[in-house]
């Protein structure tokens, strides 16, 4: 069977040996004779998938005793709501407003409390990082890591001293190292670098999740997960039994160094492929540009079309920048190979040539 380039910004691709395994135990988990799909979120077999997921999460990113790993479902766009829901409770709280998602936080944050907007790229169509000035007295920093439609990305964080930087790492978690004592809390849906749809991780500071109010709805209180070991109702099961696989195969790879270098160098063959060749233009600005979603155009923009429809007549499908902003964009997560990062610029540049 040939497999598709699947440069779509997410569900995205899933490591090849991840989805073999997958196969190969989908019927019979562990010798049990049933699949992952079919046991209790009770049953021995899943605790200790569960368990694992969460262990290897733990040491792939080093994260201390201090923090609690969580798996909730609801997108990491419940997290808009959970976040404030728990920490601004008519307070104020600093967004960094970076494009579509960090908006999305800030409107449903805005139900909670008051927004201070630290900073925004809003003036160039969210092109760029901006400069950040913090409030004395917010409740929490909030951050989007890694803007997926507009293809921005912090490379270095804001310092936010005593206030907890809280971030949506949706799109570039365990894509690169992290000193995870710096964050107070980091969320993330699993359908780009960890697994399939339907789990979200939240990673959180005890002395965070301990703050949250008595007072509110048991599944939206981040103690309700962390003391039943995020079994409070049923998890999903399956997608937590594919992140852990994807953890497995992270930790096969050299871990978050060796997948961090290899990130970069896929980012730069495309990037300089952008810079190079004169019908492709990158959209955002250099030094902020995301190593995960790599966002263009191409001129004339006529020729966009022709190029989508020729790259997915050669297995590299989901090319399309996003319908709000349009153009082009590959996403590179941690599961696409360095071949798929060649094949493209291959293209890009037999393309060049033959429609210049
Ligand atoms: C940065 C970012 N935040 C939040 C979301 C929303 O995630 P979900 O669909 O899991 O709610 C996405 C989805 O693409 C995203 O890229």
């Amino acid at each position: 069977m040939d497999r598709k380039y699947n440069f779509y910004a997410g569900p995205a691709i899933l490591p090849y040996e991840v989805m073999k395994k997958v196969q190969e135990e989908l019927l019979d988990y562990n010798g049990i004779g049933l699949s992952v799909m079919e046991i209790s979120h009770r049953s021995k077999d899943f605790i200790n998938i569960l368990e694992a997921a969460e262990e290897k999460i733990r040491s792939l990113m080093k994260i201390p005793d201090n923090y609690a790993v969580m798996f909730i479902q609801g997108g990491a766009t419940l997290q808009f709501d959970m976040i404030p829901m728990n920490f601004l409770k008519g307070g104020k709280a600093d967004y960094v407003n970076t494009g579509s998602w960090a908006k999305k936080a800030i409107k449903e944050a805005k139900l909670f409390g008051n927004v201070n907007i630290a900073g925004t790229s809003e003036d160039r169509n969210f092109n760029y990082i901006p400069d950040i000035a913090l409030s004395a007295d917010a409740a929490y920093v909030h951050v989007t890591s890694n803007e997926t439609i507009g293809g921005i990305q912090f490379h270095t964080f804001p310092e936010t001293g005593d206030i907890p930087l809280i971030v949506d790492m949706s799109s570039d978690i365990f894509s690169r190292k992290l000193d995870i004592t710096k964050f107070g809390a980091i969320y993330a849906g699993a359908q780009k670098n960890m697994g399939p749809a339907g789990v979200t991780v939240v990673i959180m500071r005890n002395d965070l999740v301990d703050k949250g109010p008595e007072d509110i709805a048991s599944m939206l209180s981040y103690r309700t997960y962390r003391e039943n070991k995020s079994s409070f109702n049923t998890p999903p099961c399956f997608a937590i039994y594919i992140v852990k696989l994807v953890m497995e195969w992270l930790e096969t790879q050299g871990g978050l160094e060796a997948i961090e270098a290899r990130n970069n160098e896929k980012a730069k063959i495309l990037y300089e492929a952008i810079d190079n060749l004169s019908l492709y233009k990158g959209a955002a600005e250099v030094k902020d540009r995301s190593k995960m979603n790599v966002t263009f155009r191409i001129y004339p923009e006529e020729l966009e079309a022709k190029f989508l429809k020729e790259a997915g007549e050669q297995g590299m499908i989901g090319l399309k920048g996003h319908r709000s902003v349009g153009g082009c964009r590959a996403s590179i997560y941690n599961a696409m190979p360095l071949a798929g990062v060649k094949t493209l610029v291959n293209f890009m540049e037999k393309f060049e040539k033959e429609n210049k």
